[in-house]
């Protein structure tokens, strides 16, 4: 068994798509055992709990200062005994202490085919916006190791979705989510924590 720490920042689409591949039997060794948001409001939260998940919120209101925020969080996350960390739809930045205590085994899942589109201020639906704005006629979903570079770990999944006449970027943003993202995430998941469990 590998313990999956999920960190989130709202509606938690990602998070119920491990917990629903979870209930399929579909994470491998990977269990998602504990959630931290950085937002006290994010609905994420009450997915964790419908679900028997154990939640914890940190956020830059309750702890402004970066190098605390980042020793704070490596500590619930090492109380939590995590193994992984995986950032689903998480809109803030790991510190150096996380990043290294935990090398190689965090996930980040991005609402484009990295390089395109990533990178800071592209979350969202900015990324689907600017997607829209340069005219693409194909977008999709990235599945990735985090590293100190925003979007710049290595890749271990990606999958495409086109870009249909009449798109809004609300709507290409739920077509990205139910074809791609909610597809990779577990998948990347699963072969993470296999990883992990033959070290
Ligand atoms: C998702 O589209 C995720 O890919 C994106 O935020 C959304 C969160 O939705 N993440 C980023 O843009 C990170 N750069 P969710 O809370 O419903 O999973």
């Amino acid at each position: 068994m590998v313990k999956a720490a999920v960190l989130v920042s709202g509606g938690g689409t990602n998070l119920q798509a491990l917990l629903d591949a979870q209930g399929r039997g579909e994470l491998g060794p990977a269990r998602i055992g504990y959630v931290v948001s950085n937002r006290k409001a994010a609905y994420a939260l009450e997915r964790a709990r419908q679900s028997g998940v154990e939640t914890d919120v940190l956020s830059k209101v309750m702890q402004p200062d970066p190098e605390q925020y980042d020793a704070q969080l490596l500590n619930m996350l090492r109380i939590h005994r995590a193994e992984l960390i995986v950032l689903a739809g998480f809109l803030g930045i790991l510190g150096p202490k996380v990043l290294e205590a935990y090398s190689g085994r965090i996930l980040n899942i991005h609402p484009a085919l990295i390089p395109s589109f990533c990178g800071k201020g592209f979350y969202g639906l900015r990324v689907h916006e600017a997607v829209l704005k340069r005219g693409c006629k194909v977008t999709g979903a990235t599945a990735h190791l985090v590293t100190a570079g925003v979007d710049e770990g290595p890749i271990l999944l990606q999958k495409a979705v086109d870009v249909l006449p009449g798109d809004t970027p609300e709507i290409l943003q739920r077509r990205v989510m139910e074809q791609a993202e909610w597809l990779l995430l577990p998948r990347a998941v699963k072969m993470l924590a296999e990883e992990i469990e033959k070290c």
